[in-house]
C-alpha cells in the first residue's frame, strides 16, 4: 500500500518555501499545499491581490502563484491547523548562524527547525512525513527523530531529507528544470514508503533519472558540499584575479580558457567583488563548525580559507577605491550601483554591497546608493544591522535614490557592486559628462565594456585586469 499525498504543509514563507510550494502546487493540482509563517506581514504579502507585492522577486514566480493561489496553493497564519490537517510537512524555516553562545558565529541555530519538529508532535493527530527542506547540519534528522518520538503519543513519523538547490533570481526555472532532486530517508521499510511518496510528487514534473535517493545523512551533507564547492570556485577565481592585476593577466580571460577543460567547466568562475547570498557563508561557517567538532581540525582549516579569501576581496575592493581616490573619500559622493547580492533579486542578505559601504562609510564618504529591486529601509535596515555607527548617521550618510543618473551626477566615483543587466545600458556618456573629473569607474561585478567606457574617459578599473 503506497502513500499517497492529498496535503502538504510547509512550514515557512520564504524564499524556499514560498517559490518551492508554489510549484509543487502548479504542477499537482490534486494536492493541497499550505504555506504558513509566524510572520503576519509576510502571509499577507503572499496573499494580495497585487501580485506585484509578493514578498520576494523571482522572475516567473507571479504567473505561477497566480495560477495556483486560491485553487490548491493557500498561505496562511494558522500554522496548527495546517499541521493538522497535512500528510506530509516541509520545514522551510531559516537556520541563520548562531549569535550567541556555544558555536556562536559558526553552528546553524537550529531553534526554529526544533520548534517546528515539537510544534508538529504536540498538535498532530495522525502519521506525519516531515521533509528537512531548510539546510540542516548533518545528522539534524536524528534529532528531529528523536523529538517527535518522544512527544509523538503512539503516532508514526518519517522524517526525511530533501535540500533545496535553487538558486535567487532563477529559482523558478531551477525548480522547474533542477539538475536533481536529491530525497534522503533512513533505511527501514517505513523510511522508504515516505521517500516514494515524495518521488512521486517531483516525478509529476522532473524526469526520474535526476531523482536521486541516499540515505539520510548523505542528503544532508550533499547540501553543505553543495555550496561549499560552489563558493570555493568562487574564492579560487577570485584568489587568481588579485593576481591579474598585479601581473597583467586578464581574469576573464583566464576563466574562459581554464573553464573550456570539460574536467573544471566554464560555470561559476566569475571573478566579483566576492560572493553574497544568506547561505553561501553560514553554509562554509556550520562545515567548519561540524568539521572542528569531529575534531577535524586540517579540513576544517581548508575551508575556512574559502570565506577567509571572501572578505579579503570585499575589502580589497573598498580599499582600491579609497587608494585611487588620492587616499581620501571623506566627504565626496561615491555612487553604490546595486545592492542585491545578485541581479534578478531584491535580496540583499550577506551581499558584498553592505561591506564595501560599510568600508567606505568608515572613510567618511558619501553614498548614494541605487538598486532597481531593493527598497531604501533594506539599505538602512542592513547596515543599522552591522552597527558599526548610529541609526542617525546612516540615513546621513546615505542616500538611496530611484533614479540612477541622480545617484551619479557630481559623484567623484562610481562602483558597480550588482550586475543588474541595466546597467550595461545606460547612457555612460551622460553619466561621465555628469561627474567630477577625473571620474572614476570602478567595476566590481566586470559586466562594462571596457574599451567603451574608457574612451569616454573614465578613470576605469575591473576586477582582476589592470588598467
Ligand atoms: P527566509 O528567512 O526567507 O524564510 C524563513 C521563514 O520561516 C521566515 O518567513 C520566518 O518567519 C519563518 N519561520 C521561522 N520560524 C518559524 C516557525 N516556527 N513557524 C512558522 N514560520 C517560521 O529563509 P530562506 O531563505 O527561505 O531559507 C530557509 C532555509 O532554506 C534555510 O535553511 C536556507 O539555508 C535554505 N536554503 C535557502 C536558499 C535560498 O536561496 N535562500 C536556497 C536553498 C536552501
Ligand atoms: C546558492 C547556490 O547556487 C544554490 O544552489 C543554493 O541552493 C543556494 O546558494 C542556497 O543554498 O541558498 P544563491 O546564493 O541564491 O544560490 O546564488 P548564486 O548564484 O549561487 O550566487 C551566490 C553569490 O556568488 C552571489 O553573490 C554571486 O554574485 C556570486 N558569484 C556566483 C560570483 O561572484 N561569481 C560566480 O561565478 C558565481
Amino acid at each position: 500500500t503506497e502513500t499517497r499525498i492529498k496535503h502538504i504543509a510547509c512550514i515557512g514563507a520564504g524564499y524556499v518555501g514560498g517559490p518551492t510550494m508554489a510549484v509543487i502546487a502548479q504542477k499537482c493540482p490534486d494536492i493541497k499545499v499550505t504555506v504558513v509563517d509566524i510572520s503576519r506581514e509576510r502571509i499577507a504579502e503572499w496573499n494580495d491581490s497585487n501580485l506585484d507585492n509578493l514578498p520576494i522577486y523571482e522572475p516567473g514566480l507571479k504567473e505561477v502563484v497566480a495560477e495556483a493561489r486560491g485553487r490548491n496553493l493557500f498561505f496562511c497564519t494558522d500554522v496548527e491547523g495546517a499541521i493538522r490537517e497535512a500528510d506530509m510537512i516541509f520545514i522551510s524555516v531559516n537556520t541563520p548562524t548562531k549569535t550567541y553562545g556555544v558555536g556562536k558565529g559558526m553552528a546553524a541555530d537550529l531553534k526554529y527547525v526544533e520548534l517546528c519538529a515539537r510544534q508538529i508532535a504536540n498538535v498532530a493527530t495522525g502519521n506525519k512525513i516531515v521533509v528537512e527542506k531548510s539546510t540542516l547540519p548533518v545528522r539534524t534528522a536524528q534529532s528531529i527523530r528523536t523529538i517527535l518520538d518522544a512527544e509523538s503519543n503512539g503516532l508514526q513519523f518519517q522524517v526525511l531529507s530533501n535540500p533545496e538547490f535553487l538558486a535567487e533570481g532563477t529559482a523558478v526555472s531551477d525548480l522547474l528544470n533542477p539538475d536533481r532532486v536529491l530525497i534522503g530517508g533512513s533505511e527501514e521499510e517505513g523510511g522508504q514508503a515516505a521517500v516514494r511518496a515524495l518521488v512521486e510528487i517531483y516525478a509529476r514534473w522532473v524526469d526520474r533519472s535526476k531523482i536521486l535517493t541516499t540515505n539520510i545523512w548523505s542528503s544532508e551533507l550533499s547540501k553543505l558540499t553543495a555550496n561549499a564547492f560552489l563558493a570555493q570556485r568562487v574564492s579560487s577565481i577570485n584568489a587568481i584575479s588579485a593576481l591579474c592585476e598585479k601581473s597583467g593577466a586578464d581574469v576573464d580571460e583566464i576563466a574562459r580558457a581554464i573553464g573550456m577543460d570539460s574536467r573544471i567547466g566554464p560555470k561559476f568562475l566569475k571573478a566579483s567583488v566576492g560572493f553574497g547570498g544568506s547561505c553561501f557563508q553560514k553554509d562554509i561557517l556550520n562545515l567548519v563548525y561540524i568539521a572542528r567538532s569531529y575534531g577535524l581540525t586540517e579540513v576544517a582549516d581548508y575551508w575556512e580559507q574559502v570565506i577567509s579569501m571572501n572578505d579579503y576581496q570585499k575589502r580589497r575592493f573598498a580599499e582600491n577605491i579609497v587608494n585611487r581616490l588620492f587616499n581620501t573619500v571623506s566627504g565626496k559622493k561615491i555612487a553604490i550601483m546595486g545592492w542585491a547580492f545578485k541581479k534578478d533579486t531584491n535580496d540583499t542578505r550577506e551581499s558584498a554591497a553592505i561591506y564595501v559601504a560599510d568600508y567606505l562609510l568608515n572613510e567618511q564618504a558619501e553614498l548614494w546608493v541605487y538598486d532597481p529591486k531593493v527598497k531604501a529601509e533594506r539599505v538602512y535596515a542592513d547596515l543599522d544591522y552591522l552597527n558599526t555607527r548610529g541609526e542617525d548617521e546612516n540615513r546621513k550618510l546615505v542616500k538611496v535614490v530611484r533614479d540612477p543618473y541622480e545617484a551619479m551626477q557630481g559623484a567623484h566615483a562610481v562602483a558597480v557592486l550588482t550586475e543588474w543587466d541595466e546597467f550595461k545600458a545606460y547612457d555612460w556618456q551622460r553619466v561621465y559628462d555628469d561627474m567630477k573629473k577625473p571620474a572614476f569607474l570602478f567595476d566590481g561585478r566586470n559586466i562594462l565594456d571596457r574599451n567603451k567606457v574608457k574612451a569616454l574617459g573614465f578613470e576605469f578599473e575591473a576586477i582582476g585586469y589592470r588598467s
